[in-house]
């Protein structure tokens, strides 16, 4: 039995750090679980990711020895565990990784001797439980252990490159590793027992001796020094350190496990331990990565996220639970790991809306889609083939939102296979249709067409768009293709000064101009291909035109583009620094930029984002670029914002804007000085996805066009007022002054234009207080014209119904009135009723140009001969086009065509004899 030092969690993570800290190591925060910089990675996924640098020789630290805890996660890419999840008690999605590591320092020796004495002498482990493996011909590390440990010889093993060559991705560093392993078992395990998937039997330790770089080629490349980085699972070491079944027993999990628990009134044991297991490891995965920035969404690591989420909501319904309950796991998480990770602490909020909208999201479809699985179920569960239908499980992702993973859960539990060639052809499909869906709006350049890329094969093109030349450059032209079934040609320039859509700001337009004709460039893509309607290629025209930009519209995409790089900033330093950009889009008369929030942007926050933008605007700012920096410089460079997604060359360009302010790596073309942009103005601010919102805004023109579109609406409400209401408004606030206000001022005067804006929006204020006095005026007029016009027709009416004729001693009565609303008809019948109960009224009541008829059959009438006015009514309408229908006694019908009213009410006493006969 080993002799265990009694630890809680903490004090084993402590212990660990302060082990490698007595040996020189500088103890480092974890890096984030998002890795926004390493386009490679989804997710970090172990502690070496944030050292990645310095093993390739690209980066330095102050120091050559380093310790920490990682927080990792496995879900998804190289290293994923989510499929064990909720199966052992060994894999997590999210888990801490404790390491140590050595930069060109110490070796394989000492990281052996001291993994060996942390284990055996600090923690006190019983060393015929320990099992050791290197990498089949690493004879120096195999030696090591033998001579430098007092590990059992027979317990020291080798594996070939599956166990014993670590790798972070497709690429990066690597190299031979040598792993400890823990026995739980009862007698002893055997050497066939390492490495083997047993639960009891678990590795705890990787020492790699990072040596090699495995570049995009799949070749080993040896680097420059040699590196050692250990891992050492932090909830597996608890649970040997606390001697437990399983991870999820320890101190780690007990409050979550404790609360899933009290919140659905389930216990942790039988067919549950699954459920709540894989549920307590899935909160710690989003709280973690929410916290760092990511966001459950339909693609990369937010795809992720999502299905994690969705499989943890779906669990809960093996539990019982119907309502949105993880985010209500994640006080606990936060209690349990705050001090450690203190951003969990400072998001909490965030990632506790964002949890339970998702949760609130996918609860909407999740009971259907478990119908629907079931009812596909019921028909397929006796098939030999144990297969689930293709069809099905893209129906599920489609319509309800079951991510393809999640269905094979479900499936497998009853022992089902998902046909995934089928699920995959049918996304396939529905790609394709929303391909030519948009290819139909033409699509000008075909991503992956070969023949595009003999069109500049072995060609020196020059792709320029930064130097603006106003009068355009000479350029010749080396390529032309027509696109298939259009007018459109491509053409490949020699140099092409057209900026070609990307990061969001979009291609330049312009000319291509010939001696004595001129064409039409309509777009510019990848760099290298033009775009011109009716050029085509056999027509001998010169081959050396002048290529010039719409510099209108240049400018102005300009001015929003560095208007964009200022209202990131800005959006960061007033709503937080979860703030980044998730999507861009800049163009000639609006940028539009989307980022993670929770809530709606509140007015009062939107006019602070606007003031800054503005502020900084008006500084006047130069801004400048930096190009060709080699990428390892510029990310360096101190609070630069780069994009994940991007795939960044060796060199990059920088824009800044006040190196204290906004620094972005960005292809895109800018200002000069930021006073060229104008006024800054958000015309708009929206959800487009949970916990994702997008604003819209203006500069330059686009600000103008649109503060006199606000002025047009102001006066539309000012026309329709009649003259009393249109003197409350001052002389100096008229639609007119305001609109001479703005189109006087020059676009690039953002102050004065700033100041015609505040006057706008003060003459907005009195526009709206008058126009509520006007509309509640308005209706009181109404009412009282209603109120005559009533007592008027209830006159006439008497006056008919005194004279009133009769067919068979039957009274009744045609009249044709106005009414002006709707709600005179039920006053009119009431009326009626109450005044011709042994008579039939036929009523035409025309309210603008709508014809009602109105048919009221008293009820003496009703009783003495069987006439029924619903039924009545609809007859007479159908005559001339029109229907209708409604009781006995009363009945209303619309008439279609208004020109035929004379003819309904000179029909209606022949219609009536009819009926009486
Ligand atoms: N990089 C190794 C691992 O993740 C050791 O830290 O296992």
């Amino acid at each position: 039995m080993s002799i265990f030092v009694n630890m809680n969690s903490s004090e084993i993570r402590q212990s660990f750090l302060d082990f490698f800290k007595e040996r020189e190591h500088k103890i480092v925060p974890s890096a984030p679980t998002v890795p926004f910089e390493d386009p490679t990675l989804l997710f970090t996924n172990a502690g070496m990711n944030q050292f990645k640098d310095v093993f390739l020789g690209t980066g330095t630290r102050d120091y050559t020895r380093a310790a920490d805890t990682q927080k990792c996660i496995r879900a998804g890419g190289k290293h994923n565990d989510l499929e064990d999840v909720g199966r052992d008690g060994t894999h997590h999605t999210f888990f801490e990784m404790l390491g140590n590591w050595s930069f060109g320092d110490y070796y394989k020796k000492e990281a052996i001797t001291w993994a060996w004495e942390l284990l055996t002498k600090k923690w006190k482990l019983d060393k015929n439980r320990l099992w050791v493996t290197v990498y089949r011909d690493d004879d120096e590390a195999y030696n090591l252990w033998k001579t430098e440990t007092d590990i059992d010889h027979s317990h020291i093993l080798r594996f070939d490159e599956k166990d014993n060559f670590w790798e972070m991705g497709e690429t990066g560093p690597c190299g031979p590793c040598s792993e400890i392993h823990y026995d739980f078992t009862e007698m002893g395990c055997k050497p066939e027992d390492v490495n083997a998937g047993i639960d009891d039997v678990m590795e705890i330790w990787n020492l790699v001796f990072i040596q090699y770089n495995r570049n995009e080629k799949g070749e080993l490349e040896p680097l420059p020094k040699k590196h050692i980085d250990t891992g050492m699972g932090f909830e597996r070491m608890v649970r040997v350190m606390q001697n437990k079944k399983s991870n999820y027993d320890t101190d780690v999990f007990e409050e979550i496990i404790k609360k899933i628990c009290e919140i659905s009134g389930k216990k942790h044991e039988g067919e549950n331990i699954s459920a709540i297991n894989a549920i307590a490891d899935h909160i710690r995965t989003l709280v973690f990565a929410i916290s760092d920035g990511a966001i459950p969404s339909n693609e990369g690591r937010g795809y992720v996220l999502r299905r994690i989420l969705r499989r943890a909501s779906r669990l809960a319904r093996k539990l019982d639970l119907k309502e949105p309950f993880l985010y209500k796991l994640i006080d606990v998480v936060v209690e349990k790991n705050g001090k450690v990770f203190p951003e969990i602490v400072d998001k909490k909020d965030y990632v506790s809306k964002i949890i339970k909208a998702e949760e609130e999201s996918f609860n909407v479809t999740l009971d259907k889609g478990i119908e629907l699985f079931n009812n596909v179920y019921e028909k397929i569960k006796n098939n030999k083939d144990k297969i689930f239908p293709g069809e099905d499980a893209f129906k599920l992702y489609d319509t309800y939102g079951f991510p393809l993973d999640l269905t094979e859960v479900i499936a497998e539990e009853k022992g089902f296979k998902v046909d995934t060639n089928i699920f995959n052809s049918e996304m396939e499909n529905q790609k394709e249709r929303a391909r030519s869906a948009r290819k139909s709006e033409l699509v000008l350049a075909e991503d992956g067409d070969d023949s595009l890329n003999e069109l500049i094969a072995g060609k020196n093109i020059i792709y320029n768009p930064y130097d603006l030349s106003p009068k355009g450059i000479a350029t010749e032209i080396l390529s032309v293709k027509r696109i298939p079934s259009s007018d459109i040609d491509l053409i490949v320039l020699k140099e092409n000064p057209f900026y070609s859509e990307s990061g969001g700001q979009i291609s330049d337009t312009g000319k291509l101009i010939f001696n004595g004709s001129e064409l039409e460039v309509i777009d510019s893509k990848n760099k290298y291909f033009i775009y011109v309607k009716d050029y085509d290629g056999n027509r001998i025209i010169d081959k050396n035109p002048k290529a010039i930009i719409d510099l209108e519209r240049r400018l102005a995409i300009q001015r929003n583009h560095s208007a964009t790089h200022i209202v990131h900033e800005v959006l960061k330093r007033v709503l937080g620094s979860h703030i980044k950009q998730m999507g861009s889009l800049v163009s000639d008369e609006y940028l539009r930029f989307d980022f993670p929030h929770f809530q709606k942007v509140t007015d009062d926050e939107l006019r602070r984002i606007e003031d800054e933008v503005n502020d900084k605007i008006f500084q006047n700012i130069l801004v400048n670029t930096l190009v060709d920096i080699p990428i390892e410089e510029a990310n360096e460079i101190p609070n630069v914002k780069k994009f994940f997604g991007e795939k960044y060359g060796e060199k990059v360009r920088v824009v800044i804007i006040d190196e204290n302010f906004s620094v972005e790596f960005c292809g895109g073309t800018h200002v000069k000085k930021t006073d060229e942009i104008g006024l800054f103005k958000i015309t708009k601010e929206e959800s487009i996805s949970s916990g994702v919102r997008r604003i819209f805004a203006a500069t330059g023109e686009g600000t103008k066009k649109w503060l006199n579109e606000q002025n047009e609406k102001v006066k539309a409400i000012y026309t329709a007022w009649p003259e009393p209401f249109k003197k409350n408004i001052p002389e100096n606030l008229s639609v007119d002054k305001i609109a001479d206000k703005i189109n006087k001022t020059s676009y690039d005067d953002g102050k004065a234009l700033k100041d015609a804006s505040k006057t706008l929006d003060e003459a907005l204020e009195i526009y709206n207080k008058v126009n509520d006095e006007y509309l509640e005026s308005k209706k009181k007029e109404e009412k009282e014209n209603l109120k005559k016009n009533l007592s008027v027709i209830f006159e006439k009416i008497k006056n008919e119904i005194d004279s009133a004729k009769s067919i068979n001693d039957v009274k009744y009565l045609i009249s044709e009135e106005k009414i002006y609303s709707k709600d005179e008809l039920k006053e009119i019948s009431d009326f009626v009723n109450s005044n011709f109960k042994d008579g039939v009224a036929f009523m035409i009541l025309n309210q603008d140009d709508k014809v009602n008829l109105l048919l009221y059959v008293g009820d003496i009438v009703s009783s003495n001969h069987g006439l029924n006015a619903g039924k009545l009514v609809g007859e007479y309408a159908k005559k001339f086009g029109g229907g209708g229908g409604g009781k006995a006694n009363v009945a209303t019908a619309g008439l279609k065509d208004a020109s035929k009213v004379e003819e309904v009410k000179n029909g209606f006493e022949e219609f009536l004899k009819e009926k009486l006969k």
